[in-house]
């Protein structure tokens, strides 16, 4: 069924221009031993995009159709090209296939960007950006920070990026570059987990003490306002904000992408035995279609078992691929890490880990 769908997707990429798009390859570079980036053509029209928002791959593998989400690094206010830039997994499926298998000139199926992880800029913003990223995380924030760096002359960004050693920082040229061509306006501390002889920086985990004590120099002037910007590990990411919790910055200044949760326990076999099947509407590009969800799965994953060509990317609420918007009825939502609180509020949910929790349930995919 996945492998029909991603014929279905690839032969409709043309007519769905607003889901899907095929791009080209037009330069593979590689960043580090275990981690490429890789540059597309430009679309016809050009690739519309935010700074931090993501493509989702969809890629057949196997016989299987395989979906993974990957930040856009460039910035479309600088980089005349979008690309992303993927770090290998151990035991990664798609991760390795890109590194290995991704040459100029191959076309590869996407969703067109999506994600919340993403900044508004102006000439007059006079803010300090706080920047803290771990591995891989750098990504989106360095497309974050060129921005910045070319529309807010008045806007200093502080990065706070932690990589294992010396050989595994990504983008450590380009990131000297910036600095080297905005003197004062970049500032970067980087700390390395495991650095090999004759490194002088700092040393460690980024945990909650230093993540504090670097901000709170940095957050005196109460003229600046203040907007931070968290890419990490799941443990780096929640001490960062621990500590940003502490010195008093708000919620609403502090934005974080999530690659990846260590998934909990879900439902347990005793607990779904009391559950019953829940009708469920799906009203997907203005055709309503309702179908059976029975206990222990997805709106997601029962759409896709009836055939629907639903939207969805990580299947893990981080993405927010799946979003639709709750128009009746109740639902349980394991994962909304990937939803903002406007967005809860506003009735929005991750079919991806969303249960029907009442008789009728209609969601409007958006
Ligand atoms: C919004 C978003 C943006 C992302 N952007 C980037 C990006 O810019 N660059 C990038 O390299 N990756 C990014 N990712 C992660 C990416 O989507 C994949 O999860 C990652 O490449 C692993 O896929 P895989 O097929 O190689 O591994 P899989 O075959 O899916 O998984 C292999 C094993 O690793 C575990 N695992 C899966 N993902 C991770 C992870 N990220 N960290 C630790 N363990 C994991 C799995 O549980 C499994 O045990 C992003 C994810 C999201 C949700
Ligand atoms: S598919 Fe990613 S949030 Fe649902």
């Amino acid at each position: 069924m996945l492998f029909n769908l991603f014929k279905k997707n690839k032969e409709e990429a043309d007519t769905k221009e607003d889901a899907y798009l095929t791009l080209r390859i037009r330069e593979t570079v590689r960043e580090t031993a275990d981690t490429l980036t890789v540059y597309f053509e430009q679309p016809e029209p050009f690739l519309d995009y935010k700074p931090g928002q993501f493509l989702t791959l969809i890629l057949e593998l196997n016989g299987k159709q395989e979906r993974r989400s990957y930040s856009l690094c460039t910035s479309p206010f600088v980089d005349p090209f979008p690309g992303i830039t993927v770090k290998r997994l151990e035991g990664g499926l798609v991760s390795n296939h890109i590194n290995d298998q991704f040459f100029p000139g191959k076309r590869v199926t996407v969703m067109k960007p999506l994600g919340n992880f993403v900044s508004d800029y102006h000439s007059k913003n006079r803010r300090i950006y706080g920047m803290i990223a771990g591995g891989s995380g750098i990504t989106p924030i360095m497309g974050i920070i060129k921005t910045i760096l070319v529309n807010e002359p008045l806007s200093i960004v502080h990065l706070l990026y932690c990589s294992r050693s010396q050989d595994s920082i990504i983008f450590n040229e380009a990131i000297k570059g910036l600095q080297e061509s905005n003197p004062g306006k970049l500032i970067v501390a980087h700390q390395l987990s495991q650095p090999k002889e004759g490194w002088e920086g700092a040393c460690g985990r980024l945990d909650k003490g230093k993540v504090a004590a670097y901000f709170a120099e940095q957050l005196q002037d109460p003229g600046l306002e203040s907007r931070f910007f968290i890419c990490g590990p799941e443990g780096m990411m929640r001490s960062s904000q621990d500590a940003l919790a502490e010195l008093g910055v708000p919620a609403e200044a502090i934005r974080t992408e999530s690659f990846y949760l260590e998934k909990e326990q879900t439902v347990a076999e005793e607990d779904t035995k009391d559950l019953v099947s829940r009708l469920v509407t799906v009203v997907l590009e203005g055709e309503e279609h309702a179908f059976d969800v029975v206990p222990g799965k997805t709106i997601l994953e029962a759409g896709l078992d009836e055939g629907l060509d639903m939207p969805y990317s990580c299947q893990s609420g981080l993405c927010t691929a799946c979003r639709g918007r709750l128009i009746a009825g109740k639902v349980t939502m394991d994962e909304d890490a990937g939803l903002s609180e406007k967005e809860i509020a506003e009735g929005f949910i991750l079919c991806c880990s969303s249960k029907p929790a009442d008789s009728e349930v209609k969601v409007r995919i958006e």
